[in-house]
């Protein structure tokens, strides 16, 4: 049977969790807002078109802030388009999805969303086909109190009191061939620095977000990075790092796929320590992780989608059990970064590679991967505590050596509680874990959840929607200073402690 031992130690503090590390992402693609968190009509709206069925399920995350409105989509979006009276907004070819978009929801419909879904917005402005001009003057027409053109035209539009948005993002993946208007390091660089100034100049209190790598696999990864920083280090707080992973061969390797998560992390945050270094700067950029997911189930189907269509059903993965392990995975290497990664958004939030699914006109339910992520926004606020994790591993064709466990503990904001997510990754066997808690002498087991499944292709459906879910059945128990749990074959675990105060050994 393999084993795996982690060490609980108030030494071993990471850093504080930002709560931003449980933010989400709606964009104009597919059914994320038309038929998602929109639907005028719906059984279950509100008087402002909001699905409450739906709200339910995002309030139930804690989502405390949410990206909008792409994405690719913003690289072609004049958000001019989405404001004022419904019937004099225009309907565009939308080019990033090849979709409709007629602008029945936009930037006030977003945060009155926002502020209903108990989350802040984090908007996204577009320097494809546009740039620092339409970027200062959102931010204008978004938190200028009164008195000039654009804030008066958001009175004008009922909103009297300025949104105030604090976080922005300059552009969207700038360096893919994919994304309208994309640019080299260099010409994003100069662009994002003279938006980032005059968006700062009309608010100065606003934070950050320069675009780094798509991803891992970019020719350019890092050089990008690093170019951008150059440019924008002064004026930004953040840099974006975005990935998603799909299964290419067997599950082993699927959750193997994390370990490149970590490897990203790690060389972004030496690319932002290097820049730092050599502009001799006082300020820290840190990451913003502000898109990542599994995503593949839907390509196929996409491939063959009739474009123009309002709100066609685009990447609408429905989520298998080993899917959700993954996400564990992925969580908790950004709860393992936590001193660096502030902001992370799993993407996205609603139908569009969702952890919430909607029939437009229907019911909604929650995919495999809502678990994970529900659980560490729950549970996984505090200071996040390294394990110090020995466990044994396996061969990935993919990525070499991949341990079982896959595994971080936090710390409460009081305290009182240390919850350790853990994920065994072993197909067929359970995982022995051992946990040295004797800085804690007083500790007990408040309950330890699980998610398994004999199928790892299990997943949620409309006809059936509990298929995969979580139960506290697991079978964690102290024993004289010992956390003693067998973890099932692919589970993801969740196991509560309550502790008194850590001791203290003398120096
Ligand atoms: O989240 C789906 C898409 O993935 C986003 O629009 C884009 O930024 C990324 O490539």
């Amino acid at each position: 049977m393999p084993k795996a031992k982690i060490t609980l130690s108030q030494d071993r503090a990471i850093g504080a969790v930002d709560p931003r590390l449980y933010g989400s992402f709606i964009e104009h693609l597919g059914r994320a807002v038309y038929g998602g968190i929109y639907e005028p009509g719906h059984p279950r709206a509100n008087a402002q078109g909001f699905r409450e069925d739906v709200l339910g399920l995002v309030r139930a995350l804690r989502v405390p802030v949410i990206r909008y409105p792409g994405g690719n989509f913003v690289s072609g979006y004049n958000w001019e388009d989405g404001v004022g009276p419904a019937a004099d907004r225009p309907v565009r070819l939308e080019l990033a999805w090849r979709s409709l978009e007629h602008n029945a929801f936009g930037t006030n419909e977003f945060v009155q969303w926002c502020r209903a879904a108990q989350a802040q917005p984090m908007l996204a402005v577009n320097l494809g086909t546009r740039g620092p001009d339409a970027a200062r003057s959102l931010v204008e027409y978004c938190n200028h109190p009164r008195g000039t053109q654009w804030s008066d035209l958001r009175r004008r539009h009922g909103f009297e009191a300025p949104h105030d948005v604090r976080i922005w993002c300059l552009g969207n993946e700038m360096d893919g061939p994919w994304q309208i208007g994309a640019k080299t390091a260099d010409e994003y660089g100069r662009v994002a620095c003279e938006a980032a100034k005059v968006m700062k100049w009309v608010d100065p209190t606003i934070e950050l977000i320069t675009c780094g790598s798509s991803n891992i696999s970019m020719s350019t990864f890092g050089e990008w990075d690093r170019v951008a920083l150059e440019h924008t280090y002064e004026h930004v707080d953040y840099v974006s790092l975005h990935t998603y992973y799909r299964k290419s061969s067997g599950t082993p390797e699927l959750l193997g796929r994390s370990l490149r998560m970590d490897e990203q992390i790690t060389r972004i945050v030496r690319i932002c320590d290097e820049v730092k270094a050599r502009k001799k700067g006082a300020k820290t950029v840190n990451l913003s992780f502000d898109e990542w997911n599994v995503w593949y189930h839907s390509n196929e189907r996409d491939r063959t989608m009739a474009p123009w269509q309002l709100a066609p059903p685009l990447l609408e993965d429905i989520y298998t059990h080993e899917d959700a392990l993954l996400v564990g995975c992925m969580m908790i290497t950004l709860l393992r970064h936590a001193d660096r990664v502030k902001m992370a958004c799993l993407a996205q939030l609603v139908n569009v590679i969702a952890p919430i699914m909607t029939v437009t006109g229907g019911a909604c339910w929650r995919q495999t991967i809502y678990y994970p992520f529900c659980h560490a926004s729950l549970w996984g606020r505090g200071t996040a505590i390294a394990l110090s994790p020995r466990s044994d591993h396996y061969h990935s064709t993919d990525d070499g050596s991949v341990p079982y466990l896959e595994a971080v503990g936090v710390c409460s904001e009081d305290g009182t509680a240390i919850t350790v997510f853990a994920v065994n990754r072993h197909v067929s066997e359970p995982l022995q874990l051992t946990g040295d808690v004797r800085d804690y002498p007083g500790a007990t087991v408040v309950e330890h959840i699980q998610m398994t499944h004999a199928n790892p292709e299990a997943a949620n459906t409309r006809d059936n929607p509990d298929a995969v879910t979580p139960r506290a059945d697991g079978n964690a128990t102290l024993q004289s200073g010992a956390l003693v749990a067998s973890l099932p074959p692919l589970s993801w675990n969740v196991i509560r402690l309550r502790v008194g105060p850590p001791v203290t050994t003398p120096a």
